[in-house]
């Protein structure tokens, strides 16, 4: 959708604050990663693994710039709403349909935030036997991070701001925009630490 309308749509303007990263640089930064993938993982079997649904925009620009036989999944968690101690009340909600034995997994995410999410994913993903696992994030707040982490490939860094577009969701809208912005109105970010905990992880 064009962005300008989009901002005028539903009462967009009050939501939508500037614009972080612009469509222009997220295309350039995503060109880069994929440049770096192509060369870190010659001649190995690659499979990237998509967690739905944030990043599903991130990966089909991603695979483009990717110049090698790779392969694609996706995965679906949902969280119960975990607190900052607790990482154990997530589930799955769609799991991979290839079996990733003895492939190299690269996990793409749209931002990792406290890392609880990906990390349950990642100790899942372990006993299934991949010959390496890494993670691609297109942002990385490493502020809010709970888990111990290492993040090989990420876009951009983010701090304590609550992001939109690109595959980024508020109350599952704004995925459609080409630019990554920021929320603005003191309503949205009362809702955040309640929309954190029911968001389809
Ligand atoms: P974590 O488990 O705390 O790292 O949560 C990461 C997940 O929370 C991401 O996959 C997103 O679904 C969601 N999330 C965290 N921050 C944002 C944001 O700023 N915008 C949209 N979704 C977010
Ligand atoms: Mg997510």
């Amino acid at each position: 959708m064009n962005e300008e309308n989009h901002q005028k749509n539903i009462n967009s303007s009050i939501i939508l604050g500037r614009i972080l990263f612009p469509g222009r640089d997220i295309q350039k930064k995503v060109r880069e990663l994929g440049n770096k993938i192509t060369c870190d993982y010659s001649g190995k079997e690659l499979i990237l693994v998509c967690i739905l649904r944030g990043a599903v925009v991130f990966l089909t620009d991603l695979i483009k710039y990717i110049d090698l036989p790779l392969s694609i999944d996706f995965m679906s968690i949902s969280s119960y709403g975990f607190n900052e101690t607790d990482s154990g009340l997530v589930k799955i909600t769609k799991d991979l349909d290839e079996n990733i034995a003895g492939k190299h997994v690269l996990i793409v995410e749209d931002i990792i935030d406290t890392g609880l999410t990906i990390s349950y994913m990642i100790r899942n993903l372990q006993l299934r036997d991949p010959s390496s696992i890494e993670i691609c994030t297109l942002i990385d707040r490493e502020v809010r991070r709970i888990a111990s982490l290492k993040i090989k490939y990420s876009a951009f860094k983010l701090e304590e701001k609550y992001v939109v577009g690109y595959g980024l969701d508020y109350k599952q809208k704004y995925r459609n925009l080409e630019s990554i912005y920021e929320l603005k109105t003191d309503t949205v970010k009362k809702d955040i630490e309640s929309l954190k905990s029911s968001l389809n992880k």
